[in-house]
C-alpha cells in the first residue's frame, strides 16, 4: 500500500571521520520524470568505506559531495511525478545507482556509470542524495523493476554489488567447465561466488585474510575451498586444480598481491577480471599474461539492461542475494551499520525499513 509522505525525514551523512550524522531534512517532491521512493533496504558497499566513511578520498566519479549516503537503494514508489512513462505508485524498484545524462555514448550503451557529462552525471549517495534516508528522489530512467519473487534486500544488492559481480562474470563468461578463483570474499566476492555457482561452476576457490569471511563463504556453500592470503596461494590453487590453475579468476580485493595471484593462478587461455577498486598491481606481462595467452578485463558496475537481465535470472535460478546479509539495522542505528562494515567482521550489512526490518 502506498502512503502519503511526511514533510520531514531523516537522512544519514558521512563527515569522513568514521562517523555518521543523522539529520532532519525535507522530503523532496518529484518533478518531471522523477519518483519518490519509500526506502525499504539500503546496503553498504566496500566503496563507501574506502572512499567516504573513513576519509573523503574519492575524486571525480568517486568524489563525495556531502549528500545523503547510500548507493544501493531499493524501495517502493509513493509518488510519481508528471511525465513518468513506465513506473507508477506502488511499484517496487531497484535504483541503478548512477544517474547519467542519457545522451552521451556511454549512457546510450546503458553504462550510465561511465557517463561523460560533467554536469549531468551524478551518483546516488555520492553526488546526489542516496538511500540512507526514509525517502529517496530518483529519476524514472534509473529504475529497474523488482520482480515479486525478490525481496527489497535482494534488490538493494543488485544496485551495485551483484550488478558489478554479474557484469564481470558476463565479460569473462563462466560456465560448468570452469574452476573459478575469487580473491577477496567481501560482499562483492561472495556475490561472484553465488552467481558463478548458479552459472554452473563446480569448483570455486576463495582467498581472503579475514576468517569470518572465509567461514561465511564455506558455510553458505559458496566456495568449495578457501585459502588464507599468502605467498603460496598460486601453488595452492594449482594443487586444487590438477596442477593447471583456474579457467577464470575474479579479483574483488583490490589488494596488489591478490591481484597478481589472480593472474598467475589462472591457467593458459584463461580469463581474469578485476573488480576491486583503487591500489595497484605488479606482474610480468610476458611471463604472467602474454605467454599464457590469457585475457585480463577491467569492469565497472554494469548497465541498466544487464541489471534487468540479472533480476530475471535471480528468479530463474532461485537464488537470493539477501542470503549474504548477516546484519540488519534501522536507520536510527546507521552508525553501528557503517562501523560493522568497516570492521569486516560481517557479510553484507543493511539498513532496513518497514517489513525488511525483521
Ligand atoms: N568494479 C566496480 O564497479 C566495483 C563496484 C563495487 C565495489 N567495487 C570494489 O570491489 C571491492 C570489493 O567490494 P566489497 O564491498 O566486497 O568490499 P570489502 O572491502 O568488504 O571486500 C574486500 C575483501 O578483500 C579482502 N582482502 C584484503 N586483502 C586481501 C588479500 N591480500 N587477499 C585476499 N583478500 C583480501 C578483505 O579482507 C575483504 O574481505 C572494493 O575494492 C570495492 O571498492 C568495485
Ligand atoms: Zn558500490
Ligand atoms: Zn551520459
Amino acid at each position: 500500500m502506498t502512503q502519503t509522505p511526511p514533510v520531514k525525514m531523516r537522512g544519514a551523512f558521512l563527515p569522513g571521520s568514521s562517523k555518521t550524522e543523522l539529520r532532519e531534512v525535507t522530503v523532496p517532491t518529484p518533478g518531471h520524470g522523477e519518483v519518490l521512493l519509500r526506502m525499504k533496504a539500503s546496503t553498504i558497499c566496500g566503496s563507501d568505506i574506502r572512499c567516504i566513511y573513513r576519509e573523503h578520498l574519492g575524486k571525480g566519479p568517486e568524489g563525495y559531495q556531502g549528500v545523503i549516503a547510500g548507493h544501493e537503494p531499493c524501495g517502493q514508489i509513493v509518488q510519481a511525478g508528471p511525465g513518468c512513462r513506465r513506473f507508477k505508485e506502488g511499484d517496487r524498484v531497484v535504483v541503478y545507482h548512477i544517474s547519467g545524462c542519457g545522451v552521451c555514448n556511454d549512457c546510450r550503451r546503458g553504462y550510465m556509470i561511465s557517463c561523460t557529462s560533467p554536469v549531468y552525471r551524478r551518483a546516488y549517495g555520492w553526488q546526489r542524495d542516496g538511500g540512507m534516508a526514509d525517502y529517496l528522489l530518483a529519476e524514472e530512467k534509473d529504475l529497474i523493476a523488482l520482480p515479486d519473487e525478490l525481496t527489497y534486500l535482494d534488490g538493494a544488492q543488485v544496485a551495485c554489488g551483484f550488478g558489478t559481480a554479474y557484469e564481470g562474470l558476463e565479460k569473462i563468461g563462466v560456465c560448468g567447465n570452469d574452476a573459478v578463483l575469487i580473491t577477496g570474499l567481501g560482499p562483492v566476492g561472495l556475490a561472484v561466488a553465488m552467481l558463478s555457482r548458479a552459472m554452473g561452476a563446480q569448483k570455486i576457490i576463495g582467498i581472503d585474510v579475514l576468517d569470518v569471511r572465509m567461514k561465511l563463504a564455506v558455510d553458505l556453500g559458496l566456495c568449495d575451498a578457501v585459502l588464507s592470503a599468502g605467498a603460496d596461494n598460486v601453488q595452492q590453487v594449482r594443487d586444487l586444480t590438477n596442477g593447471y590453475g583456474v579457467e577464470r579468476a575474479v579479483d574483488c580485493s583490490a589488494n596488489s598481491a591478490a591481484r597478481a595471484t589472480a593472474i598467475r593462478a589462472t591457467r593458459p587461455w584463461g580469463k581474469i577480471v578485476f573488480l576491486g577498486e583503487g591500489g595497484s598491481v605488479s606482474f610480468n606481462p610476458s611471463e604472467d599474461l602474454l605467454h599464457g595467452q590469457k585475457t585480463l578485463y577491467g569492469s565497472w558496475v554494469s548497465t541498466t539492461w544487464r541489471m534487468e537481465e540479472l533480476v530475471e535470472r535471480l528468479v530463474r535460478w532461485n537464488i537470493h542475494p539477501e542470503k549474504l546479509v548477516t546484519h540488519r539495522f534501522g536507520l536510527d542505528e546507521v552508525d553501528k551499520a557503517y562501523a560493522l562494515m568497516a570492521s569486516g567482521n560481517c557479510g553484507k550489512v543493511a539498513v532496513c525499513f518497514d517489513e525488511e526490518l525483521k
